[in-house]
């Protein structure tokens, strides 16, 4: 007797369940795929302990008539292709007939429906059951229960409740931002999560990514041939610490593909730090024969024909879209830098007809002063250099050069200092010797800080409370979506607490830790001093200039930034003149 045996069929679709059921969220995903493929307008979810005892998606599709309930349940049985043309060319989300299949293998699975036909609805509780009557006026009712009941291994692998619902909640972001028109509400063991109405894509985006990413977010819209490339990016004011606002959709399909976060990574690789990630939302559309969605059971991965042409398409698409300059009228106020004094009494003093209140904007500032060149403070009238070897190695600020470097003038000559990579080095070193030294000084907020957090955010912030305590922070729960930030360590009060707690709280979800450790510690101290340190852009006075070359001066390790780059480069007279050919 052979020992090669063919597998029960409910063995073999556990098995495929694994690869498309791997948490609730993918149960999730799939159900509102299939609402989305029936026409429906308004899809409701209704969640249960993370999605563990239930998930449940009531849409207004079109229904299922009765004898193709059992069918429904059924594995390599669907509705949406049936020829080999079809898959080739396919433009619903499903097409494997598989989806309800494995997840009934590994749940308990209830389906009420009326189709248009019926005089009623029909339910079905089991493929093997008769479909009975039952009540509902339109659409569909699907109803997941308990779990992996039966495989208990998997279910072993399921994070905490709060965790497992940001998943599912990040499900339905993905839709609700690929089908605007759609109206979504999202409920949590019996309370109001979200509630979308049906809306135009701008609209939908603001609920979705939020207030923060909107004044930054460019709008685009590229075409070439077939494809096409629209949505928003966000410039390199609004960035993140991790990819977790980047959505690309493929054919109103969400996709993590590398061709396409290439092509994005390298747009945005002039004008971005290199551990900051981009923020965007959006959507390729090409002719369905062009792209295969067949590469995996989840479909978040895709193979394109033209792989190569993509790329170019993306990137330039992308590239244009940042490099193009804003009109003034168009430019967000956010992303402008804030009109400082010095600059207008430089104005003033250099003999320009900048009115005040014009002077006020610092574009019109710059625009006029500089016919659109933006440059902070300008050289204020040297004294003559000290010469008797009493000066400071990287002498005296002279000038901020495009908001970005200073010029310092040394006994050797010309000095630069990159001031983002130099004042996030001082703080790093700081922090380090502060919390070796024991608990770091904090500053308490006399108003608490408050700000809008996810679902995630929200689960980090209390798992991981005692390693925020360690570092400085008390932060706290204030309201279902609020986090409240009460304090934090005194070296970086002076930076911007909002990015700086997000960018820890996904630090911290993706290396947990009950206490910080030495290497994960350090690690967290960059992302910290990072958020800390002043941004390019802000214009410096001369005695903050200089206050900083002395704090580098006295800082271990200050002449190379938190990444190995130097922070600072000396340019001799002796260079200097080989510049002008002097002295040949
Ligand atoms: N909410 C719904 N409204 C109407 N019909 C539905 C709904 N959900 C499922 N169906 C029907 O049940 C069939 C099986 O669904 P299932 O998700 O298992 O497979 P699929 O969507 O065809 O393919 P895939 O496995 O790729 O998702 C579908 O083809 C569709 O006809
Ligand atoms: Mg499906």
């Amino acid at each position: 007797m052979g020992i090669i045996k063919l597998l029960p069929e409910l063995l073999i679709s556990q098995i495929a369940a694994g690869e498309v059921v791997e948490r609730p969220a993918s149960v999730l995903k799939e159900l509102l795929e299939n609402s989305l493929d029936a026409g429906a307008t308004r899809i409701d979810v209704q969640l249960e302990e993370g999605g563990v005892r239930t998930i449940r998606v009531a849409d207004d599709g079109a229904g299922i008539a009765p004898d193709d309930l059992p069918p429904a349940l059924a594995r390599h049985a669907t509705s949406k292709i049936a020829s080999l043309d079809d898959l080739e060319r396919v433009a619903s989300y499903g097409f494997r007939g598989e989806a309800l299949a494995a997840i009934a293998a590994v749940a308990r699975v209830t389906i009420t429906s009326r189709h248009a036909s019926q005089s009623h609805a029909f339910r079905l509780r089991n493929e093997a059951d008769a479909a009975e009557p039952a009540a509902l006026a339109n659409g569909t009712v699907i109803e997941v229960a308990d779990l992996y009941f039966n495989t208990p291994a998997r279910r072993k692998f399921l994070k905490t409740e709060a965790t497992e619902f940001a998943h599912c909640d990040e499900v339905v972001r993905r839709m609700a931002l690929a089908r605007p028109d759609v109206a979504f509400t999202l409920s949590h063991n019996g309370s109001a999560k979200r509630r979308l109405a049906s809306a135009d894509f701008p609209r939908r985006a603001r609920e979705i990514i939020g207030e923060e990413f909107f004044p930054h977010a460019r709008p685009l819209a590229a075409t070439a041939g077939q494809l096409r490339l629209s949505g928003l990016a966000a410039l390199p004011a609004y960035s993140r610490s991790g990819r977790d606002e980047q959505y690309f959709f493929v054919n109103g399909r969400f996709v993590r593909d590398k061709l396409l976060a290439h092509a994005a990574r390298q747009a945005w690789a002039d004008i971005l730090h290199g551990a900051r990630h981009p923020a965007y939302v959006l959507f390729l559309e090409l002719d369905p024969a062009g792209v295969d969605v067949n590469v995996h059971p989840a479909k978040t991965e895709v193979r394109f024909r033209d792989a190569r042409g993509i790329h170019q398409f993306v990137f330039h698409a992308l590239q244009r879209t940042l490099a193009t300059p804003l009109s003034s009228a168009e430019r967000p106020p956010e992303a402008a830098p804030a009109f400082t004094p010095a600059a207008f009494s430089y104005a003033r003093q250099s003999g320009l007809a900048v009115s005040e209140p014009a002077a006020r904007s610092y574009l019109e500032f710059a625009r006029a002063a500089f016919a659109g060149a933006e440059i902070g403070v300008p050289p204020a009238p040297t004294p003559a250099y000290p010469d008797d070897g009493t000066a400071p190695l990287l002498g005296y600020a002279i000038a901020q050069l495009h908001g970005v470097y200073i010029l310092a003038q040394n006994a050797n000559g010309l000095v630069l200092v990159d001031m983002h990579a130099a004042h996030e080095r001082i703080l790093y070193e700081k922090l380090k010797q502060s919390l070796d030294a024991g608990p770091p000084a904090t500053q308490s907020l006399l108003v608490p800080l408050l700000l809008s957090a996810s679902e995630a955010e929200m689960a980090t912030a209390g798992e991981q409370s005692a390693a925020l305590a360690q570092l400085g922070f008390a932060v706290a729960a204030a309201g279902p979506r609020e986090l409240a930030v009460r304090s934090l360590p005194s070296l970086l009060a002076g930076g911007n607490p909002v990015d700086l707690v997000r960018s820890l709280l996904k630090d911290l979800a993706e290396h947990p830790a009950s206490r910080v450790v030495e290497t994960q510690r350090n690690e967290l101290l960059a992302t910290m001093a990072c958020h800390g340190a002043v941004r390019a852009h802000r214009l410096l006075s001369l005695p903050e200039m200089n206050a900083l070359l002395r704090q580098m001066e006295e800082t271990e390790r200050a002449d190379q930034c938190n990444h190995g780059r130097p922070t600072w480069v000396q340019l001799s007279m002796a260079e200097l003149d080989r510049l002008f050919m002097r002295g040949r």
